[in-house]
């Protein structure tokens, strides 16, 4: 059982909101005035990663107190569980062991007290198997053609996964091979991707955990349809058609023989899903050896995570500095801003693992808690969002802590792009802890020229107030193990808050009535009779569609 402490009620939460009051007068520059040493002493560096935490408002003390606030959480007691296979996702009745499927080492790995390791060795290897056929182009079609076309068709964590770390991997990805990824159940979506499949080279990857998703089994009926239509060649869809579930069942009477399914387990959470089976598509399309390097790279953060002391632990000072920023300082969001191109669905990718477990507000012992739980996460790559949304960040009314990401060298050296990109970089870090303040605007618009009633009235304007928190993650390269790293590290930084948050972080039953809602909305919306059954607005909104559509 994960412990039920309610932080509010521990001595470290006391400390630290008398370390805000104090913090309140104190500027992120005015630390680094105190420290010198402030950069190195506020780092780590792990393998090819250097996390530097120093532009944050943060001292050593508060450190000390929110290491405190973990322990008095007995965050140690729960890393231990989670590790050990204890069933921490308690409303769902399961284990959350989404680590043994990156378990390089093998070790073993328990659930219910048996080992976990044996099947998720088999099922990997069925991966490469089918994986190698793909990626080396032997995998061929009903009319003998190598598949060049894969199409993910899931959605949630079984999109969002394979599709980010698929478009993160680009570079590795083999150039007779070609992915997309449908999740909308939004008719658009299918039949703008099947414009580019052929259907004698497209493979059809449907992945669901339950294999019951309403978008995801509408998408694959659609696609078996136009297939059908297509080939007019039944026996085909078992060449064309593969599945990835834990619902062996409904695999079969979709009509997928059971040496094309790819099995997962209900340990396996669906956003911490791509390291299982749904990562067919990236293993497809990249490559078994990259696919197990991406492994590696998380296994290894698992190994940092579940063996360094809390003082020396990436994942623990992030989601310690997010606590920090969340509940004393009331920041509603943070940014993720990854300054790769590849990492163009990163944000996307953390909104679900983020917000979908621990945006929750009924604790462990089942009672509404009285402090904020998980920010919204939100982001775009530099440096294009330096020119949408950055302004808010440097002069809106709202604290935004943000994450920079990016590569100290770029996997495609054109020109002095990367340079460029990387002044960017620091430069907006810079900028948002130093800010810019009124005298210094005077002086640089009286440099310019400007004159006095001008710099009078236009330099409220130009000033920065500054003191806005960054963290810094810069890794060698885009690899597939820095990538499993990064993505791991993000990972346990969501439980770590978790656990502070006294939440159950591996369910989510707020999507639950949305899902229920629609069914019978739409039994409402397949008849010609006025809708009474709804809500005021509901009903009004259904009727004026139902004429809309009409005319
Ligand atoms: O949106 C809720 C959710 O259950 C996610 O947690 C999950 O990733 C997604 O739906 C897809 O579910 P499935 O893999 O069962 O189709």
């Amino acid at each position: 059982m994960l412990p039920i402490i309610d932080p509010t009620t521990t001595k470290s939460w006391k400390q630290l909101k008398e370390d805000f009051q104090k913090m309140e007068h104190q500027t992120i520059s005015g630390l680094f005035d105190e420290d010198p040493d402030r950069f190195n002493n506020f780092q780590i560096r792990w393998k090819s990663f250097l996390i530097d935490y120093s532009k944050n408002l943060i001292e050593k003390e508060t450190l000390g107190h929110l290491m405190g606030l973990a322990r008095e959480c007995k965050l140690e007691d729960a890393r231990r569980m989670l590790f050990d296979g204890t069933p921490i996702n308690k409303t769902e009745g399961r284990s959350v062991l989404h680590m043994a499927l990156r378990n390089r080492s093998n070790s073993p790995m328990k659930v219910s007290g048996q080992d976990v390791m044996p099947m998720v060795n088999k099922v990997l290897n069925q991966v490469k198997d089918f994986s190698e056929q793909v990626y080396g182009g032997t995998l061929k079609g009903f009319s003998r053609k190598p598949i060049r076309t894969i199409v993910n068709i899931g959605i949630g964590g079984s999109d969002l996964g394979p599709v980010m770390v698929s478009e993160a991997l680009r570079a590795y990805k083999a150039a007779h091979l070609e992915a997309y990824f449908v999740s909308n159940v939004d008719g658009t979506h299918m039949a703008e991707t099947l414009k580019k499949a052929d259907p004698e080279t497209t493979l059809f990857i449907i992945v669901s955990k339950t294999f019951t998703t309403q978008e995801t089994m509408t998408n694959a009926h659609t696609a078996r349809k136009w297939f059908l239509e297509q080939t007019k060649n039944d026996a085909a869809v078992a060449q064309h058609f593969v599945a990835v579930s834990t619902n062996g069942n409904a695999v079969k009477e979709f009509g997928i023989s059971e040496d094309h399914m790819f099995e997962f387990w209900d340990w396996v959470g669906g956003r911490y899903s791509l390291w299982s089976a749904v990562g067919l598509s990236i293993a497809c399309l990249v490559g078994f050896k990259n696919f197990e390097a991406l492994l590696q790279g998380a296994h290894e953060m698992d190994e940092h995570f579940s063996t360094s002391p809390l003082e020396e632990n990436i994942p623990v000072i992030l989601a310690l500095i997010g606590v920090w920023y969340t509940n004393f300082f009331e920041a509603e969001t943070e940014a993720v801003l990854p300054y790769d191109q590849y990492l163009h669905r990163f944000a996307a990718y953390l909104q679900q693992g983020n917000m979908e477990s621990n945006g929750k507000s009924v604790d462990r012992a089942g009672k509404r808690v009285t402090y904020d739980t998980g920010p919204i996460i939100w982001g775009e790559p530099g440096t294009n969002g330096q020119h949408a949304f950055f302004q808010l960040i440097h002069q809106g009314t709202r604290l935004i802590p943000a994450d920079f990401i990016a590569p100290a060298s770029s996997l495609n050296p054109v020109g002095d792009h990367h340079i460029k990109l990387l002044a960017n970089f620091f430069a907006q870090t810079e900028a948002l802890m130093k800010g810019r303040n009124h005298e210094e605007v005077v002086q640089e618009m009286r440099a310019e020229g400007v004159s006095e009633p001008q710099i009078k009235q236009m330099a409220p304007y130009k000033v920065f107030e500054g003191n806005k928190p960054t963290n810094t993650i810069i890794f060698d390269a885009l690899t597939p193990e820095n990538l499993g790293s990064l993505i791991a590290m993000y990972e346990h930084k969501i439980f770590v808050q978790g656990i502070i948050w006294n939440i159950f972080s591996f369910d989510q039953w707020g999507v639950e009535l949305g899902k229920q809602l629609a069914k019978k909305v739409m039994v409402s919306m397949t008849n010609e009779v006025p809708v009474t059954q709804h809500d005021p607005s509901t009903n009004g909104l259904i009727n004026a569609w139902k004429k809309m559509r009409k005319s």
